[in-house]
């Protein structure tokens, strides 16, 4: 068996599940894998701070960038550019995988660190900067990749729908109901950008980029976030049959005077009318409409935001990060029928 490192660079909401999820599904993880897998250490930045999940103390590091040396699969979950950025370009050029959850550093320095990843045969995987656990990257990058798509419509942002539902649903204001998303881990560490919706449009440029098949950057995405969306509106909203929810939408599009074909990435809050499928997204859930041409409509859903959720996707990323070491690196195909135990079936159930 082969010990694969794993160096993971933040220990906060998503981080610390992560951890715990390493540490307790890891050994079931690398025997599926063929690897034993080993959570080398957690970067943070105070090493003090009260922790709420329960993890090993002497797991915790503030040195980032020695715990990235010699480490297989560098998981970062610290938020902001830097020092992320810089520590990702060095695992990629160490020639560790890299996972990242980080919406806000792919739509602003995507292509600089899928360059860098592409240089190095490396890979870099993002599930989980989409729609929290919701499966949306994979789906859009492997299995329409032979569809053309046309239109993605959806809520992207838990905490902007939890806030918008609160206001709608409980009669609450704005700033409590985003007290609770920031009490229950949902908000960013500066929520300012999911009010204004700045993640939302970080989201609309990636799903953009990975659908179109071309580079949307962030200050092309229109945006408009729901910091003066008042209880008052939201009330004449319901009384009107509508419900505001915060929605990106990205298509292709023609230009109206050339006819040229070009891409439109926008995030506003909208008027919803309560029979769509969309109204129903309540709380921190998100919901993701995907049109494609041969495919037709395709609905994706679930919890948008929140750290056990979240480190779902990121727990998925790192098991393909591990299978493609396992069968040799870069250039090797990831397998996904490796090292399946012999499970007992039970007769009755199979006639079910
Ligand atoms: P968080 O709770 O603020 O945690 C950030 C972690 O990174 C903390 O452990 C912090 O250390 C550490 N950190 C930050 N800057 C650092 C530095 N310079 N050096 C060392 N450690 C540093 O954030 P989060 O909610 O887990 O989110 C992490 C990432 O996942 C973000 O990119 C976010 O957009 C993304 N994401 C979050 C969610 C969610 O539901 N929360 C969902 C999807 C994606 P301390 O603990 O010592 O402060
Ligand atoms: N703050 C983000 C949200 C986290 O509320 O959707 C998930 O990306």
């Amino acid at each position: 068996y082969r010990t694969l490192r794993i160096a993971l660079l933040g220990g906060g909401t998503v981080g610390a599940q992560v951890a715990r999820l390493l540490l307790d599904n890891g050994e079931e993880l690398g025997s599926r894998i063929g690897a034993s897998i080993e959570l080398a250490g957690i970067a943070v930045r105070d090493l003090d701070k009260p922790r709420d999940v329960a993890l090993p103390r002497e797991l915790f590091t503030t040195r980032a960038e020695e715990l990235i040396l010699g480490a297989d699969i560098v998981v970062e979950l610290m938020g902001g550019i830097d020092p992320a950025r810089e520590l990702i370009l060095k695992a990629l050029n160490s020639g560790a995988d890299v996972v990242t959850g980080n919406k806000l550093l792919l739509a602003t320095h995507g292509a600089e660190l899928f360059d860098a990843a592409e240089q190095v045969g490396a890979q870099l995987y993002y599930e989980a900067a989409v729609g929290g656990a919701i499966p949306i990257i994979r789906p859009l990058r492997d299995s329409l990749a032979g569809d053309s798509v046309t239109r993605i419509l959806g809520i992207v942002n838990g905490t902007t729908n939890f806030i918008l539902d609160r206001m709608d649903s409980a009669g609450e204001d704005l700033a409590d109901a985003l007290a609770t998303a920031t009490e229950l881990g949902y908000a960013e560490a500066d929520p300012t950008a999911d009010i204004g919706g700045y993640d939302a449009a970080a989201k609309a440029a990636l799903l953009a980029s990975l659908a179109f098949h071309t580079n949307v950057p962030l200050e092309a995405v229109y945006r408009e976030g729901i910091e003066d969306i008042t209880k008052e509106q939201v009330d004449r909203a319901q009384a009107m049959g509508y419900v505001v929810k915060l929605l990106a939408i990205c298509e292709r599009i023609a230009d109206p005077v050339t006819g040229e074909a070009g891409v439109s990435a926008r995030v506003y809050p909208a008027l919803v009318p309560r029979r769509h499928p969309l109204a129903a997204v309540h709380g921190v859930h998100n919901a993701v409409f995907v049109q494609a041409q041969a495919a037709g409509d395709l609905m994706f859903y679930g919890a948008g935001a929140g750290g056990l959720q979240t480190a779902s996707a990121v727990l998925g990323d790192v098991v393909s990060a591990a299978r493609r070491h396992v069968a040799g690196g870069p250039g090797v195909a990831e397998s996904t029928h490796a090292n399946l135990p012999a499970l007992p079936v039970s007769a009755a159930l199979t006639r079910y």
